[in-house]
């Protein structure tokens, strides 16, 4: 997405994607669709092999099997649709084996080498793993002999999901032991959110009309929301979820991804290194989240239409006394001349009363009402931007209601991606792993942001991890802790 000319796919080279963590949720329901998406509309190098990895034993067609309970024709409808997913899975392979073991891997690198035939061949490892066996998986890639470079060799490349560690110091460790596989320039740390069509909206909307950006301080906003929750709960991932929680889960990540690209400065050039540059000043003017700004729940068992809603603690492979939070809200500061006094109310939670994820800017109301006897307190201005569901841009504006009395009313201009545009809105990961294979690390977490993002939750981690503080519960499926409002309110912020 970026400005300058982008890197292109080596349409002439094999390339043997590798999914580790293969059997998985993420590699299954996102990876293997996305990666048919882009098959299907040719994007993809047409050498190109997919290789499932996981310790699950699984045979070639099982895997397939698995593979095509989840991919879609909206890029190929009709008949078509049927020959490209033939030819899709017709490369997929799968090979069962363990995270720490050179033999393992070797044993897919024999199954490769079948297919590769020549040195000079791309290779992409995507982790749809738990962070925990990163480095197993790297050291055994290693040792196995599947990471190479050099003169007349193809590239190396790896692609890892968040979390990123559990705090500074492990993150920290993590990138020093990945250091001696990767360097930083093999590895892609992605963040799925980066890829969403309205997040990467963001710095056009900012940056290419010239009506935000003079508005765009502490001067006209008085804040700025960012919304997400989820109606559903951790269902099977406890494993994964207990001990992570909603903080490492979404917030330190995918949302404090999107508030800097709200509140960073200008880039120099919309360019890989400009744009991460200017995050990361952002996220360094940002002083470490205090616990007296910080809300947690967790949500508690209901019956619904006489079945049984489970409560957090009673999910499938979560502690019966775990403090991990499933909701939270947090005020955050940007300590710089544009920012200073602007409250950041940044809100996530599962099990709630919805699936949104939204940014609300808060404009100042105006300084006079030159309207006062047709409306005393004016409305202020917000600028919505919806991630999702229904992606869509909508200014909240004062405007004359029609007819030939003066009455002035609330209502919005209103941007819907679904009805504004018929192009098909792309997965956030079909664009990401576009941008992996291509070389465009733009959208991909750079090692000092992710340095900077943890200084600014490790405190407050540590500080309620240390004291084991019991999140407030909250019923499945409502607004979250009452908490959250005082809070909100505190802030001069109204809750929705
Ligand atoms: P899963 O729990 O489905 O794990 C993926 C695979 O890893 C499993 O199929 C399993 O394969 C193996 N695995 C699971 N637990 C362990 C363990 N404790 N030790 C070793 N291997 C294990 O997770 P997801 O696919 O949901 O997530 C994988 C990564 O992707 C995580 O880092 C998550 O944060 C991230 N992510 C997930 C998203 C999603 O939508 N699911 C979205 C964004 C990020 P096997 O037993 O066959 O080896
Ligand atoms: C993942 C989190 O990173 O993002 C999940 O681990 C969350 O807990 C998911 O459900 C949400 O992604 P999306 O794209 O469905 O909003």
């Amino acid at each position: 997405m970026t400005g300058t000319p982008t890197p292109q796919v080596e349409h002439d080279k094999p390339l043997s994607l590798v999914l580790v963590g293969g059997s998985g949720d993420l590699a299954q329901k996102k990876i293997l669709p996305a990666l048919f998406s882009l098959f299907s509309q040719r994007l993809l190098p047409p050498q190109i092999r997919f290789y499932g990895f996981a310790r699950t034993p699984m045979t070639d067609d099982e895997f397939r099997r698995k593979a095509m309970e989840h991919l879609t024709c909206r890029y190929v409808p009709g008949e078509n649709c049927a020959q490209w997913m033939d030819r899709f899975l017709a490369r997929c392979h799968y090979q069962a084996g363990q995270y720490d073991s050179a033999d393992s891997f070797l044993d897919l690198f024999r199954r490769m080498k079948d297919f590769e035939k020549t040195a000079d061949v791309n290779r992409l490892f995507y982790l749809a793993i738990p962070p925990s066996v990163f480095l197993d998986v790297a050291r055994a890639l290693a040792d196995a002999g599947l990471v190479t470079c050099g003169p007349g060799r193809g590239w190396s490349r790896v692609v890892m999901e968040k979390p990123f560690g559990r705090d500074r110091a492990s993150s920290d460790e993590m990138a020093r032991d990945l250091a001696h596989v990767f360097s930083e320039r093999q590895i892609y740390r992605i963040d799925h959110y980066l890829g969403k069509e309205l997040v990467q909206n963001l710095l056009v909307l900012r940056f290419a009309n010239i009506v935000f950006e003079p508005l765009w301080s502490r001067e006209f906003i008085r804040g700025v929301d960012i919304c997400w929750k989820e109606d559903i709960g951790i269902g099977s991932r406890g494993g994964y979820y207990d001990g992570i929680g909603v903080i490492r889960d979404v917030m330190q990540n995918h949302l404090l991804q999107i508030l800097s690209l709200l509140a960073m400065e200008r880039p120099a050039a919309v360019d890989a290194r400009a744009v991460r540059d200017e995050k990361v000043k952002v996220l360094r003017a940002m002083p470490p989240l205090r616990q007296a700004d910080l809300v947690l729940g967790q949500y508690t068992g209901v019956e619904r239409n006489g079945r049984r809603q489970p409560g957090y603690l009673e999910e499938p492979g979560v502690a019966p006394d775990s403090v991990t939070p499933t909701c939270a809200a947090a005020v955050l500061r940007v300590e710089n001349d544009r920012w200073r006094g602007v409250p950041f109310f940044m809100r996530a939670g599962k099990g709630l009363d919805g699936r949104l994820a939204e940014i609300r800017v808060r404009f100042r109301p105006v300084p006079a009402n030159p309207f006062a006897q047709l409306m005393p307190v004016l409305p202020e201005n917000d600028l919505i931007i919806r991630v999702q569901p229904d992606e869509a841009i909508n200014l909240r504006i004062i405007n004359k209601a029609p007819g030939l009395a003066l009455r002035l009313e609330e209502t919005a201009l209103d941007l819907r991606y679904h009805a504004a545009f018929k192009d098909i809105i792309p997965d956030a990961y079909e664009c990401l792993l576009l941008d992996a294979i291509r070389g465009d690390k733009s959208l991909f977490i750079r090692a000092d942001e992710l340095a900077a993002a943890w200084d600014i939750f490790t405190p407050v981690l540590h500080e309620t991890e240390g004291r084991r503080v019991r999140p407030e519960p909250y019923p499945f499926g409502s607004a979250g802790p009452a908490a959250t409002r005082e809070l909100a309110a505190r802030e001069g912020i109204e809750c929705e």
